[in-house]
């Protein structure tokens, strides 16, 4: 699919395994997101630009690579987000950080909005938002829709699972912000839940069902 790049790395691939088994608990899983999150960022920076500076090794002065432009920002979908956030900033310590508070109505399965905090200079960085699951794409299409709205104009949109039709919606909605997941599951249940899947990414991380 256009504009979409499916990490398919064994070490990526082994660990959704152990997620998606309904089997881990809540602490097993919280630790596989975190890890994972540090092989997802590895891809999803893969492409970043460098710029050098001089430094000085014990032996002698050289031009090193650095990296290129303001920091960048990490953009949490509360509340499974954080679940990546927090490996991703074991990757990217000086990387801002946003929060965008969006619910699911269990009905309707259109996102709810209830916080939004983010650095004021988003048209000035790269801005990467993650949330582990991208199903109807409400949330996510409605995510980027905030921070486009707050000046962001380089996006990209890291995921662990995601269903085809959400990822249809979402590359029409935004097809200038590329995607990156490490699964692209069958499909939507009719209550909006990826098959297979790993069931509710938010309760399985907080143990709140
Ligand atoms: C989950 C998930 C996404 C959203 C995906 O969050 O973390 O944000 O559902 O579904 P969609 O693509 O159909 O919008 P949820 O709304 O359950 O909130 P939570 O993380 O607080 O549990
Ligand atoms: N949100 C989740 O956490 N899981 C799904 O399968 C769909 C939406």
């Amino acid at each position: 699919m256009q504009g979409v790049t499916v990490i398919d790395h064994p070490l990526v691939q082994h660990k959704l395994t152990i997620m998606r088994d309904k089997q881990t608990s809540t602490a097993g899983f919280r630790r596989l997101l975190r890890e994972i999150s540090l092989l997802l960022g590895y891809e999803v920076t893969r492409d970043l630009e460098l710029t050098t500076k001089t430094i000085e090794t014990p032996l002698t002065e050289m031009q090193a690579p650095t990296l290129e432009g303001k920091k960048l920002v990490f953009a949490s979908v509360l509340r499974a987000g954080n679940g990546l956030l927090e490996g991703l900033l074991d990757l990217v310590p000086a990387a801002r950080v946003a929060h965008i508070g969006l619910y699911r109505d269990h009905e309707t399965l259109q996102a709810v909005e209830y916080f939004f905090k983010a650095p004021s200079d988003l048209g000035d960085r790269l801005v990467i938002v993650v949330d582990p699951m991208l199903a109807t794409a409400n949330s996510s299409i409605a995510a980027v829709e905030m921070l486009k709205g707050r000046g962001a104009t380089n996006l990209r949109y890291l995921c662990l699972l995601a269903a085809p039709e959400g990822l249809a919606r979402f590359t029409k909605a935004h097809p200038d912000v590329p995607v990156y997941t490490a699964a692209i599951d069958e499909r939507l249940n009719e209550k909006g839940y990826i098959v297979p899947g790993l069931g509710d990414a938010g309760d399985r991380m907080y143990g709140t069902k």
